[in-house]
């Protein structure tokens, strides 16, 4: 059976699907309505992201989304979900220690029914994301650019461009997934840096500019319909432009990123 055919899609799902060579896809999805769009159309992975601090809310970053934020959007798209695995960010400071993010990650599994976690994080959250799996809360690990970081990285630019920052990074894939990650997400990084993360590890990587040999790919819900305010990341592709409705956006990415057509060069960094 293919990802394609699962009827619930489970963790176990997405590593037989990195195990056979097969592609699946993920969106950021906020609410009821769309998450009901991106789960009729066969989206493996619904992402209720942080960004939603930017998209929806209309902050200038993520680090204003508090927990409070990520459980609510999170139950609405959860309740509305019946085939994709719904992961749901942690957001800034809520996993500063194993202890809190045990605690906030119990939240967004029991109040906001996420079946995956996903945190911003090195090696330096390896303990954390022991702590998570060690207690059942299956974990994506966020890799390359980290927009929690926004202040430390000082912008939102490529990561991974010069060989120690590289190296660090497949070092950093590698103690995450030993401290049990079960999917890897790098984001903005040079497709050649994505490939040798994706290499160095077994479990699922899931890419967002990030070049074409990721096992997954990602995109921000509203980048894809053309309705981020600002200018759109070069990674990002505007489905919607197209023309038709959003549900057949969303059946094109699905179906460009099975077929490995997106993301090409031009959506991609050397
Ligand atoms: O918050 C989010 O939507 C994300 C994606 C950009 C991967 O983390």
């Amino acid at each position: 059976m293919t990802i394609a055919e699962a009827v619930k899609v489970t963790v176990s799902h997405l590593q037989r699907a990195r195990d056979a060579g097969e592609r699946f896809t993920c969106l950021t999805a906020y609410d009821a309505g769309f998450a009901r769009i991106l789960d009729g159309e066969g989206v493996e992975v619904i992402l209720v992201g942080d960004s939603l601090g930017m998209v929806v809310q209309g902050r200038d970053s993520t680090l204003p989304v508090s927990m409070d934020h990520m459980v609510y959007h999170a139950a609405m798209v959860s309740r509305a979900t019946r085939r994709a695995l719904v992961m749901v960010d942690m957001p800034f400071m809520s996993f500063a220690t194993p202890e809190h993010a045990l605690a906030n990650a119990a939240r967004l599994m029991a109040e906001g029914g996420a079946r995956m976690v996903k945190l911003e994080g090195t090696r330096r959250q390896a303990e954390v994301v022991a702590r998570l799996t060690d207690n059942g809360v299956p974990v994506c690990a966020h890799l390359g650019l980290r927009p929690q970081y926004v202040h430390k990285l000082g912008g939102y630019r490529v990561q991974g461009r010069d060989d120690e920052t590289a190296v660090a990074m497949i070092e950093d894939a590698r103690a995450l997934e030993q401290a049990g990650a079960d999917v890897l997400l790098v984001e903005s990084v040079p497709s050649s840096l994505a490939a040798a993360l994706r290499g160095a590890v077994s479990v699922p990587v899931i890419g967002i500019g990030a070049g074409p040999s990721c096992d997954a790919q990602v995109l921000v819900l509203y980048d894809l319909l053309g309705i981020t305010p600002g200018r759109m990341p070069r990674f990002a592709k505007n489905y919607l432009a197209e023309g038709g409705t959003i549900r057949q956006a969303v059946g094109r990415y699905v179906a460009d990123v099975r077929a490995g057509r997106f993301p090409d060069a031009a959506h991609s960094f050397e």
